[in-house]
């Protein structure tokens, strides 16, 4: 679809990497003015990752905002966030075969054993471990929307024993899905590795408190991609430290970037990543943004609006 009425004003904030971002849309967009950061004019459409809350006084006629994150938690919490506007998140744009490299690193790390070889090999232990067949490890995926049913999809694909849960009722080819809070408590009861892609929201923040990581198997690993509110940090610290949890691959924390004297970076149990798990590509980011700008020019509706009293 291409837009063929006068020329509107978009405007980039983000916190890095603002100017890369102009290039990339201005290529996408070529009938927009493309303008950057708080001292931009008053634009029709705004993109913006972290911006400061003086942005939002200076854009008072903005029709649409995109977010260049499909996590949209930090921009609904803004006092300053205009409420009326429609927020429209990213939709894959290629993070979600960057989540599932993520996930079949820890599940093949996991399921193949590397790390207790490592350990063997460190202890100069000759170890072998018996044949274990893919459907015989059960993992379970919190968040069955873009990025984790194309994880749980993937996974289940592979030949992994995988379930998953979600708000609302799913049916994913391969895939027991879950739902609802006992759902949640038997997809945890059963799986050795679980991998989270649920959103922040009021619903499940501190989700997986102690309660819950006590209902995974012993000995079993979590995964957190999504974001660190989720988990209960003490309580994680206190099930890894007793093994009940073998191992957390953490990408996302509470506080980013984590503080220093946090436990988490030195524990042995923990494998850290910084917030990288899935990145957004600018030209794929662009060419979404640009696809919808013009759908909403036209009039017609557009996927990954925002619904503000359910938080994603
Ligand atoms: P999405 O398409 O909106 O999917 C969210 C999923 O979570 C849906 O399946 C939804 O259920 C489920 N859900 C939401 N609230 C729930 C609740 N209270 N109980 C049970 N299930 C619930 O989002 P996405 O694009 O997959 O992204 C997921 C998250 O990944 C983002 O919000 C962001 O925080 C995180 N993320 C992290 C990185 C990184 O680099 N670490 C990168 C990108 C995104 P329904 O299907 O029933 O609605
Ligand atoms: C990154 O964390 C995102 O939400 O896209």
């Amino acid at each position: 679809m291409h837009f063929l009425g006068a020329a509107m004003d978009v405007v980039i904030c983000t916190a890095k990497e603002q100017d890369a971002w102009r290039d990339a849309l201005s290529a996408c967009l070529p009938e927009a003015r493309v303008h950057v950061g708080v001292e931009a004019p008053q634009c029709d459409y705004a993109v913006v990752w972290k911006p400061p809350s003086a942005f939002f006084a200076g854009q008072p006629r903005l029709k649409a905002l995109f977010s260049l994150g499909a996590g949209v938690d930090g921009l609904l919490a803004m006092p300053a966030l205009p409420r009326e506007v429609p927020l429209v998140r990213m939709e894959d744009v290629g993070m979600a075969a960057q989540m599932i490299e993520y996930a079949l690193y820890v599940t093949l790390r996991r399921f193949r054993r590397f790390a207790e070889y490592a350990e063997a090999q460190a202890e100069g232990r000759w170890a072998p471990r018996s044949y274990r067949d893919r459907h015989d490890f059960p993992i379970g995926v919190l968040g069955l929307g873009v990025l984790g049913g194309a994880v749980a999809r993937a996974l289940a694909d592979f030949g992994f024993d995988v379930s998953g849960w979600s708000r609302t009722a799913k049916t994913i080819e391969g895939v027991q899905c879950e739902h609802g809070s006992a759902g949640l408590d038997v997809m945890l009861g059963r799986s050795e590795l679980v991998l989270v892609f649920l959103p922040l929201t009021g619903d499940t923040e501190g989700l997986l408190d102690r309660e819950r990581l006590a209902k995974l198997p012993e000995g079993a690993a979590l995964a957190n991609l999504s974001r660190g509110e989720l988990v209960d940090d003490e309580g994680l610290l206190e099930a890894l430290d007793s093994g009940w949890i073998s191992e957390a691959y953490l990408d996302v924390f509470a506080r980013e970037p984590l503080p220093a004297e946090h436990r988490y970076w030195t524990h042995p149990r923990v494998h850290m990543t910084p917030h990288v798990a899935a990145l957004t590509p600018h030209d794929v980011a662009c060419e979404q943004v640009a696809e919808k700008v013009r759908r909403l020019e036209a009039g017609l509706p557009v996927s990954g609006v925002v619904d503000r009293v359910r938080g994603y």
